[in-house]
């Protein structure tokens, strides 16, 4: 039975409370200093990934607490519902198996009485057998030419998962494919893209959980119309589009043959697909053996999730320590910095994946929470972001917890620029914990050329309070198995908060309103009439556009 807990009734929860108030003074730079084998103690490696936690603001004693409220709060029972196949996802009466799909035991798994494997190992194979044709060039566009450009069309997790993951794995990119992504409703989207595209050689995977999603269906739309433009025959469209959906009808109704459609299934969330057939264009991109890698990375984490201990459970870790942010220090935010370019799109990638799961008000009871939930997620790649936003993580008024993540091969060890990547960092995360005291500032500046009034003046505005708090990921490498295995641990961590702060994380109620109101204004600006029917700001905003467009 999955749990439905108010954790603040819990007594870790008041155990917690009473714990920060003697924690909040604490430094970090002085709990490394009383101990030499923090580092040992807070920090599991796994695979090939290091996740170094000691520089929080936590001792044993907190970590025990954070244990005890996982345990009151009935983790382990939320955890084997979930990979039960339990209908967790409360508010749809759907189970949430995204794990099915890189699990690749022979054991059955078993949702209303259907072993759900036997469709996953079949998809895949279909999935694997399809790259192979257009790989090989078996599969040839209406005009006899192979297939060269990936089109993938989809929104929120049927594009942010595609293009993170193809993105952060363009050293494995097959020879002669290149990937293209096209997500926004926005014409220029979609025009910029296809213009240097040539429609005999493009394939379009149209990713759509529901098949219904206006900015997909319209993007979908064009496409079609440009290819036909060039091809004239719909008996063409077979060779160049795909569907990956769980809605055959709506796949069949606009017109793509059921043969070329690649499957999931309601238990997939949206923001949880990749590793589904919505993974087509990454399988396209990387090669199907590679795009397997990465689902062996993933389900290797989900062992790990499932099999460690707690105390050495890394999702756990990274849900307990950015919850005692959260719920206790009063940080609203959390950031993500990858320090390699390839994998820019990673914290837009996990936006998604924690704003949509965990930002919710109503708890599993469907009362209004009397707590934080989920925080804004943010980032940007490192160093470029230590050029914008770093300064407010380093001296602003905000707690901010940063994960920095890295990889210690380069897939471009191109002269000094690793190593000097790398010392960035490094030296981040020590300098957000270390800071820089009164005294160490005017000690640098004692041997300035300034006057001492100058320099009692400057002091100020030198000083670091330091205690920020940041985890570390320090990667061998940046492959598919180690981004499978990264990308899995940052959803168990939601996974993990969700259970405790009793929200339904794999529902998205909140996307509803807009798309409503959006599909009421749409026929009001068919036409040159006056609107009235909104508020005054929407009125005059609309006739404003209108009275420009006439
Ligand atoms: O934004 C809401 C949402 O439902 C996301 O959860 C989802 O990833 C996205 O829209 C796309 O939905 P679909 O795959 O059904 O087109």
């Amino acid at each position: 039975m999955f749990p439905k807990i108010n954790p603040t009734e819990t007594p870790a929860w008041k155990a917690l409370i009473a714990h920060q108030t003697k924690m909040k003074t604490v430094q970090m730079k002085d709990l490394f200093a009383q101990d030499s084998k923090r580092f040992e103690k807070m920090s599991i490696q796994f695979d090939d990934i290091l996740f170094d936690y000691s520089k929080n603001i936590i001792i044993e004693e907190t970590l025990e607490k954070l244990l005890q409220l996982a345990n009151d709060c009935k983790v382990k029972i939320a955890m084997e519902a979930m990979f039960n196949g339990e209908k967790i996802n409360g508010t749809e009466d759907r189970a949430v198996m995204h794990t099915a799909l890189r699990n690749f035991s022979d054991k059955p798994i078993v949702i209303d009485g259907e072993d759900i494997m036997l469709e996953v190992r079949e998809t895949r194979q279909k999935m694997k057998v399809f790259c192979k044709k257009i790989h090989s060039g078996e599969w040839k566009g209406y005009s006899g030419k192979k297939i060269k450009d990936i089109v993938n069309i989809g929104i929120g997790g049927s594009d942010l998962g595609p293009v993170m993951v193809t993105e952060a794995l363009k050293p494995y990119w097959i020879d002669g494919i290149q990937a293209h992504f096209i997500s926004n409703v926005d014409g220029t989207q979609i025009v910029e893209t296809l213009k240097d595209l040539n429609p005999e050689e493009t394939l379009f995977t149209i990713a759509s959980k529901t098949f219904t999603t206006q900015e997909t269906m319209t993007n979908a739309q064009t496409a079609r119309d440009w290819f036909l433009n060039s091809a004239k025959d719909e008996k063409f469209v077979a060779k160049h589009f795909v569907a990956l959906s769980t809605n055959e009808k709506g796949v069949k109704e606009f017109g793509i043959d059921p043969e070329n459609m690649f499957v999931f299934w309601d238990w997939v969330g949206g923001r949880y697909s990749l590793w589904s057939s919505i993974g087509l264009s990454i399988a396209l991109t990387i090669g199907y053996d590679n795009f397997e890698q990465l689902l062996k990375g993933a389900e290797s984490t989900d062992h790990h999730f499932k099999n460690t201990d707690f105390k050495e459970n890394i999702p756990v870790t990274m849900a307990l320590v950015g919850l005692w942010y959260t719920n206790f220090f009063g940080s609203e935010t959390e950031a993500i910095f990858p320090y390699d370019q390839y994998m820019h799109r990673f914290p837009a990638y996990f936006q998604q994946g924690n704003m949509e799961s965990n930002g919710k008000h109503t708890d599993r009871n469907g009362h209004d929470v009397n707590y934080a939930t989920g925080p804004v997620v943010w980032g940007e790649p490192g160093t470029n972001g230590q050029h914008a936003f770093y300064q407010l993580v380093h001296q602003g008024t905000h707690l901010i917890p940063c994960d920095f993540i890295a990889p210690a091969i380069s897939h471009n060890p191109i002269g000094e620029h690793h190593p000097i990547l790398l010392s960035n960092f490094f030296a981040q995360t020590e300098a957000l914990m270390n800071g820089k005291t009164t005294d160490e500032v005017a000690d640098e500046l004692k041997d300035s050329k300034m006057d001492k009034a100058s320099i009692e003046k400057l002091i100020p505005f030198k000083v670091f309070t330091g205690n920020k708090p940041t985890n570390s990921f320090l990667l061998k490498e940046i492959t598919p198995f180690t981004l499978g295995s990264l990308t899995a641990l940052y959803e168990h961590k939601i996974f993990v908060q969700g259970v405790i702060w009793n929200i339904y994380s794999f529902d998205q109620w909140g996307v509803e309103l807009g798309k409503q109101l959006a599909q009421k204004v749409l026929p009001q600006l068919e036409n040159n009439n006056n609107v009235e029917s909104h508020d005054a700001s929407t009125n005059g905003l609309i006739n404003a556009y209108k009275k420009w467009r006439a």
